[in-house]
Order: C-alpha cells, then structure tokens, then sequence
C-alpha cells in the first residue's frame, strides 16, 4: 500500500481522474471497478471533462459498480444505477450494455450475487477499482466484521452507515434501505489495481486506522494492507491523523511513478 497526499480536495480527485484516464488511454478495453458516494462526484465530473475537451473515449471499457441497494421501487432516482446514468454515464460514450451493477430487485437476491462474480470473472477480472471509505471503515457496503475473504452477497447496513448516507434521502434515515448488494472483501482484493480516495476531515480517523492500524474484519479497508498495488489518495484534511506523512509526502515527490502527476 502507499498513500499520497494532495494539498486540496480537488487535487486528490484530480489524481484520482488522471490515473483512471491514463490507465483508459493505456487499455482502451479497462475492466473498471466504480464506486458512487460523494466523494466519487468530483472524480466522475472531472473524467466527464476529460471525454469532452480532451476525447478521452470509454467507448471500450466495461464497468462493474461495487454495490447497489436492494428494494428501492423500479425507476428510483436513488438507485446507485441512476448515480451513475446522472453523474458519468450519460455524459460519456461508454456502451450501456457495458455497464454492471448489481440488481437490488432481483427476485433471487443470493442468485444475482453469484451471477455478479460470473460476470467479473467472464470479463477478465478488475484490473483498477475505485473505492471510497464510509465512517465505519467500510468499502463498498462492507460493514463492520465482513469477512475478509468475502464474496459478492447481501449485507445489512450498520447505523452508522444508513445516518451517512441519509443525506442522498432527504436526510431521513427511515428511507435508507436497510440492505444492499456488495461485492466482498475477497473480490474487492482480487483487482489488480485500487486506488482509494478520501477526502474531508470527516474521514481523517478512520483513514488512519485503515492504513496505520492492524488488518481486522471490523474495518474493511484494512484489508487493503494485504494488496500488493493499492494506493491510498487523500487531501490535507483527511491526512492529519496519519503517522507517516513525511514518508508518504516524500514517495510522491521524489518516486519516478509519479514524476508525471507533479
Ligand atoms: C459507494 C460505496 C461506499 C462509499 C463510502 C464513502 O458505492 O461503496 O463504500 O464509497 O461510503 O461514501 P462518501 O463518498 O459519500 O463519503
């Protein structure tokens, strides 16, 4: 793992975007992992950029969402599905028929998880995967004591989870689905490439247990220790309670991989 740290917000998502646009311009056929939440949207707005006033094309990659609620009535606009149509890919030229995420009404939920891996893995795998981090720790939706070899499957969201995202419902907890769909600890670290982003100062503590602390099942982005190409982005303001800053500060001034990036 390593992490960089940006002086700003938008400088952490704007990194994030430019290695997400090298890697399309380096594989124009990318297997990309996405996420949604807030932190994504800058992330999302900049690559829409990109495709406009630079013609960076998605016409080739395939996309695979890590999670999507289950239960929300057909055509919400709270669907991660419609996060992703609103914010990026309506605005792009990718293929729909490109585009996975999982189906939060499937009749058979525990069926469409094993469907989502056999999907992931007759496209090849995921070769980078965005990540957010939530206050409890978790990527994707998984929450507190998932499974660190964990699967593709149904999770309950913890308290703490469904008051954060409570914001996307108006502010009312009580319209939080209580489920969702995930991708697993496990398949999150099959990906050959991840890059995490937080940003605010809301995620300082928890960024810091993830990446100083010990790798435990009550705070899934600790797994990501066990990745051998994971590279944690954060801004000032998430980085404070950090240890190692001036370690991490010197990789990316001084790491030839980043030389293009300054
Ligand atoms: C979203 C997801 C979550 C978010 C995390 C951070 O698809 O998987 O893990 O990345 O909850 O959300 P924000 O960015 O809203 O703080």
């Amino acid at each position: 793992m390593e992490v960089i740290i940006r002086p700003t917000t938008d400088a952490a998502a704007g990194l994030v975007a430019a290695l997400v646009a090298a890697s399309v311009r380096e594989n124009p056929r990318l297997v990309v992992g996405f996420a949604t939440g807030r932190t994504m949207e800058r992330v999302y707005a900049l690559l829409v950029r990109e495709h406009r006033e630079h013609g960076l094309s998605f016409a080739g990659i395939t996309t695979f969402n890590l999670d999507e609620y289950t239960g929300l009535p057909a055509g919400s606009t709270d669907t991660y599905r419609s996060y992703m149509h609103e914010r990026f890919f309506r605005h792009i030229d990718i293929n729909p028929a490109n585009t996975h995420l999982p189906d939060g009404n499937a009749a058979d939920l525990d069926a469409e998880c094993a469907a989502y891996e056999e999907r992931i893995a007759a496209a090849g795998g995921i070769d980078l995967q965005l990540l957010g981090i939530g206050a409890v720790g978790h990527i994707g939706f998984n929450e507190p004591l998932s499974a660190l070899r964990s699967r593709t499957r149904v999770k309950a969201l913890s308290p703490k989870t469904i008051e954060q995202n409570a914001g996307a419902f108006g502010g009312d907890p009580n319209k939080v689905p209580r489920r969702a769909i995930t991708m697993g600890v496990g398949t999150i670290l099959d990906s050959r490439r991840i890059l995490l982003l937080a940003t605010g100062t809301d995620k300082a503590e928890i960024i810091a247990r993830a990446v100083e602390g010990p790798v435990t099942g009550m705070i899934s982005a600790s797994a990501l220790q066990l990745h051998s190409r994971c590279t944690v982005i954060v801004d000032e303001t998430a980085a404070v309670r950090l240890t190692e800053q001036e370690y991490y500060r010197w990789i990316f001034d001084n790491e030839p991989e980043w030389k293009a990036y300054q």
